[in-house]
């Protein structure tokens, strides 16, 4: 029998609802998101966050139900993301999650963010275990083996700053605007590599570090202005790009390889990446490995994949009680 899940998305700057069939076919998506608002400060300010969520919820659900033509009784559970994130902006999220539980007496799904990511796949295609799911978004740089659903075995993390936290501090510096990933993106197609920057922890781990490769860019910027030098923004994006990926895909590979793994999942914000997913491409057809990747629309945050994720999460322990709070940080197990 069919099931239902409509699922609520608020961990950080986008309010997002959707119902979702089966853990894979969506039915409809609202997103209301503050990216604009955010923008003027350079980055998300949390005290803003948490109120915009409050004030677009209710908006985000009578135009989720209209749009969707469903009715609230049609729904067999209700999901929400509960970790990690700002905690202000997820309990705006679990309150009325806890709300449409209590009041419609339906099941109520914890979901990780992270796990809500990798889920978003399943929009795309099955899943086939044992997989390797790569999550790189603004605060995760994973790389996890899968041996079932909602089974997780991290093989490693970065160990200070997150791809997209470093793509956004460097995007700051030479003056784009937040988030600076597409910006990167976009004019490192007009420039050549030829800033000298160093491969960071280029070692035999699957652990990553961009905090050293963020700031010699950085320097970089800051003593060639003061040798009064113009720097090449488009080369230093592309220079900056090639080698912050070109390690990822490298441990990606090596995992792959080692693991003997024919799947290879990626997830997270920074998957919208064209370098990234035409240098996944290659080696995957070189592997013969099948790579599943989101379209860009569902590589950054939305409920559609907290409802795909929310389907498995509920036969694996995570289905909650009135109980639930907001986990600001907490590692996907
Ligand atoms: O997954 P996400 O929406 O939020 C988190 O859960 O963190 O990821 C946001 C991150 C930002 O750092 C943003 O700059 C980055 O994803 N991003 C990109 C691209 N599009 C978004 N980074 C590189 N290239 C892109 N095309
Ligand atoms: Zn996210």
């Amino acid at each position: 029998m069919s099931k239902y899940i409509l699922a609520i998305e608020s961990s950080c700057d986008e309010t997002s609802m959707s119902i979702v069939k089966n853990g894979h076919i969506e039915i409809s998506t609202v997103t209301l998101s503050q990216m604009d608002i955010h923008a003027n400060y350079g980055g998300v300010v949390p005290e803003i966050a948490s109120r915009n969520h409050i004030e677009n919820i209710t908006l985000v659900y009578e135009e989720l139900l209209k749009k969707s033509k469903m009715n609230i009784n049609d729904i067999d559970y209700i999901a929400v993301t509960y970790a990690p994130g700002l905690s202000g902006s997820l309990l705006v999220g679990i309150q009325f999650a806890k709300t449409l539980s209590f009041v419609y007496n339906k099941p109520l799904i914890k979901v990780h963010h992270i796990a809500g990511h990798i889920y978003a796949n399943r929009l795309f295609g099955e899943f086939k275990f044992p997989l390797l799911a790569l999550v790189v978004s603004g605060g995760h740089t994973d790389i996890i083996k899968m041996t079932g659903h909602y089974k997780f075995d991290y093989l490693g993390s970065t160990v200070d700053d997150a791809i997209g936290e470093a793509y956004d501090k460097v995007a700051r510096i030479i003056g784009l605007s937040y988030p600076g990933g597409p910006g990167i993106d976009k004019i490192s197609k007009m420039g050549k590599h030829t800033y000298n920057l160093p491969t960071p922890m280029d070692d035999d781990s699957y652990n990553f570090s961009f905090s050293g490769l963020k700031s010699a860019t950085i320097n970089l910027v800051h003593n060639e202005k003061q040798r009064g030098n113009e720097i090449n923004k488009e080369d230093l994006a592309r220079s900056f790009q090639e080698v912050a990926i070109n390690i990822i895909v490298k441990k990606v590979v090596k995992a792959l390889k080692e693991s003997k793994l024919k799947q290879l999942v990626v997830a997270g914000g920074v998957s919208a990446n064209t370098y990234l997913r035409c240098r996944l491409k290659e080696e995957c057809d070189k592997l013969g490995v099948e790579l599943l990747i989101p379209d860009i629309k569902y590589c950054t945050d939305n409920a559609a994949m907290i409802g795909c994720a929310a389907y498995y999460a509920k036969d694996n322990g995570n289905i909650t009680d009135l109980n639930l709070n907001a986990i600001s940080q907490e590692k996907l197990i």
